[in-house]
């Protein structure tokens, strides 16, 4: 099977791989994906998804290659499919794609017989970062039922939003939206979400996500200027005062210490930043070992 997104699994499936995740972070060291050749194939930048995915394929016993994709054939102008084609003909199993084109995973897993994991296309999808959001939340709070988690900031170019959406609703939490116009526009459309204002939003959360404004997105257009948008957006612990007592802080990274959240904020006894990093690796292990058919 492949991992395009979170959309598809129900409740009891994403559940089946946080507890998965959890069992693995015992795994180190064994042969699950012993004969599977994993390529990281990651058309954008990344150092979280990139690194863990490495880490976790070794931990299970597969091989891995790194297509390296600035030094590659992409840049004699190779597609997309052949460069995965070539992939699978030299004896990849499974392909891990980061890409910016929305979609382009489920282009690679029509036109390929390598499995494919969605590690991050455009803006459209991020399932195991929402994976191991949800195993953050769900450790930290002990668990998501009736939980209320607001998500603040650029949501509209964010695939991680989209995914944590889609993830944390499904495992019974109420997600709170508020941003920009701009940012959240089209949003109080989506089942189970709820645009506010941030006050509102904030207040009474039992977990407050940040986002990085997606520049390279051209999220820049949706606000006036950054200065303005700290002002109005940033997360301080003065506004995180809205939340419940405690509340967590959250964040997929990579941060902008001074712009979505101030430096105190990530460093405080309320962040859960490193958490979500650490997450990464056993999640990565549970999602490669059941495309391998092997959990
Ligand atoms: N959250 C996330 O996808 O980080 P990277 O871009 O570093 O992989």
């Amino acid at each position: 099977m492949n991992l395009l997104d979170v959309d598809g699994l129900s409740r009891s499936e994403l559940e089946r791989l946080l507890d998965l995740a959890v069992e693995m972070r015992e795994r180190r060291g064994d042969t699950t994906l012993r004969g599977e050749t994993v390529a990281l194939a990651f058309y954008e930048a990344s150092t979280r998804t990139r690194v863990s995915f490495e880490l976790a394929a070794k931990a299970l016993g597969a091989t891995t290659v790194d297509l390296g994709v600035a030094g590659s054939s992409v840049g004699k102008g190779e597609s997309l499919v052949d460069t995965l084609l070539t992939l699978q003909r030299t004896g990849v199993t499974i392909i891990v794609l980061r890409h910016a084109a929305s979609g382009a995973p489920y282009l690679a897993a029509r036109a390929t017989a390598a499995r494919i994991v969605n590690a991050g296309d455009g803006q459209h999808a991020h399932p195991t970062q929402a994976l191991a959001d949800a195993l953050t939340l769900r450790e930290h709070l002990g668990g998501l039922d009736g939980r209320k988690i607001a998500i603040v900031g650029d949501i509209a170019h964010s695939r991680v939003a989209r995914s944590n959406l889609q993830a944390l609703t499904a495992l019974g939490a109420s997600v709170w939206l508020a941003g920009p116009p701009a940012f959240v526009r089209g949003f109080d459309a989506w089942p189970g979400a709820t645009v506010a204002p941030l006050d509102e939003a904030l207040r009474d959360a039992d977990a407050v996500m940040t986002l990085r404004i997606q520049l390279e997105r051209e999220a820049g257009g949706g606000i006036p200027s950054l200065r303005e948008y700290v002002a109005s957006w940033g997360l301080t612990e003065e506004r995180m005062g809205l939340a419940n007592r405690g509340a967590p802080i959250l964040h997929p990274g990579p941060t902008n210490e001074g712009l979505e959240l101030s430096a105190d904020l990530a460093s405080s006894d309320r962040s859960l930043i490193g958490r979500q990093v650490e997450n990464g690796v056993p999640v990565r292990m549970a999602v490669l070992a059941l495309v391998a058919g092997a959990a």
